[in-house]
């Protein structure tokens, strides 16, 4: 084959895209209830978007981004995540005139260059939300609350919300002392990597993958033990709310997530059938950003739930995929004629008709019928034309007979309507 998708980028096909049409629709339909609305957004954005937002030091703009100069010399990069261009969209849209707090939600693919490995890909989809302009504890405990009805909703059991706060801009220095404090003899130990990270973002330490930086920080100082004060009352409350709600939720003080931009709440959903990366979901709260890119002082949260490793999670795609409602099967060409009427008539009814296209024996189309999963199987030859009839035989129960063709739209739509 001379030609491959490119590396760490997949086909999405039937029957399993069936089930990402199920849980866009489920995400539609939960996201809703909560007065989230959906938001598109362009694939590419200016790189400084990215760079701004998520840190110079990030894994993602470290090493991930595809990013490449337009015919126009501009650097522009493919979206690895969606919450900086909401910012940007918000922003340059005047979002923050209307009523507060905005609700989005976004369904779309994200680009990393990451290596690619189960769970992991360098084309992935995203289903997010972002809430703008509260700063309270409510809008944190709802979206969480969202969050966990939309997988249930996906029918996933077995997942854990795993809760921290990581503290905002009068803690965080206090906190990087701390860690500057207790790496400070073990810096040498460290990736370079990490040396890095150590002058310009100690926190990013706690988020590195290399085997030696996770056993030199072993006993590292936590940030949820060096909160101030209204943090720890947000996050208190938070907490509270969700036990009200009655969402179930692990703390770990140990989470530090791997972009810049999050302040106070922070949380992952993670699923022990996921392996290593198994986080199938995260989020957080990111108060700064909309003013770093230039806009008012807005408070905001967000989440977003990785497609591919949902979908893993969910089981066997061919369950769930639909099946048509008639297969027509025909013998001769009056009857193939006549079968591209009956089956224009049927679809107006809003069934799903398939024909032969006059391919095979009949014995061969009924097979084909029944390799789809047909329910009902119309059956017509001259003879049948000849007397104003049809055959019909229900493929899914015990059933034949024949009826007048004059009466085709309503017979099969009422009996598919008792099934
Ligand atoms: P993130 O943790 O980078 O957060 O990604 C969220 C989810 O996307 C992950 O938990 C994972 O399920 C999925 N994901 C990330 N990278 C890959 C990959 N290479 N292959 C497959 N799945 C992947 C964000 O993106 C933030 N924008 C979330 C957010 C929204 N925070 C506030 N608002």
């Amino acid at each position: 084959m001379k030609y491959r998708a490119v590396k760490g980028m997949q086909d999405i096909l039937p029957p399993d895209v069936h089930v990402w049409q199920a849980l866009e629709a489920a995400a539609c339909r939960v996201f809703s209830l909560y007065g989230y609305q959906e938001i598109r957004f362009p694939v590419l954005e200016h790189t400084e978007v990215f760079t701004r937002s998520i840190g110079e030091t990030s894994d993602i703009v470290e090493k991930e981004m595809y990013t490449f100069e337009d015919k126009g010399g501009r650097s522009v990069t493919m979206r690895p995540e969606g919450t900086a261009p909401i910012v940007r969209a918000y922003i340059q849209n005047g979002m923050h005139n209307l009523p507060s707090p905005q609700k989005v939600y976004y369904m779309g693919p994200m680009f990393r260059y990451e290596r690619p490995q189960k769970g992991r890909l360098r084309q992935f989809h995203q289903i997010g939300a972002e809430a703008f302009g509260s700063p309270g504890p409510e809008i944190d405990a709802e979206l969480i609350a969202m969050l966990h009805a939309f997988l249930e909703e996906a029918g996933l059991g077995g997942l854990q919300v795993e809760l921290n706060s990581i503290g905002c801009p009068e803690c965080r220095p206090g906190y990087r002392q701390a860690l500057l404090d207790f790496f400070a003899d073990k810096r040498e130990g460290l990736c370079p990597d990490c040396q890095r990270r150590y002058e310009q973002n100690p926190l990013r330490i706690l988020d590195c993958k290399v085997p030696r930086c996770i056993e030199l920080r072993q006993g590292a100082p936590v940030v949820s033990e060096h909160l101030c004060e209204g943090c720890r009352e947000h996050f208190s409350s938070v907490k509270s709310l969700l036990e009200l709600m009655q969402i179930p939720y692990k703390l770990n003080p140990e989470m530090v997530r791997g972009l810049d931009y999050y302040r106070r709440t922070t949380f992952e959903i993670t699923s022990e059938h996921l392996g290593s990366q198994n986080a199938v979901a995260a989020g957080g709260r990111y108060d700064g950003l909309v003013k770093e890119f230039g806009g008012a002082e807005v408070p905001a949260i967000g989440f977003a739930v990785g497609m591919e490793r949902l979908v893993a999670l969910t089981g066997d795609a061919s369950a769930r995929a639909p099946v048509p409602d008639v297969f027509i099967a025909t013998l001769g060409d009056r009857a193939g004629r006549e079968a591209m009427k009956m089956a224009h008539e049927l679809r107006q009814e809003g069934l799903w008709v398939e024909l032969a296209y006059g391919q095979g024996s009949l014995k061969s189309q009924l097979r084909r019928a029944g390799k789809l999963g047909a329910r009902h199987a119309a059956i017509i030859g001259d003879d049948e034309l000849d007397r104003g009839v049809f055959n019909w035989k229900d493929l899914e129960r015990e059933g034949s007979g024949e009826a007048d063709l004059s009466s085709v739209r309503g017979f099969f739509a009422e009996r598919l309507r008792q099934d």
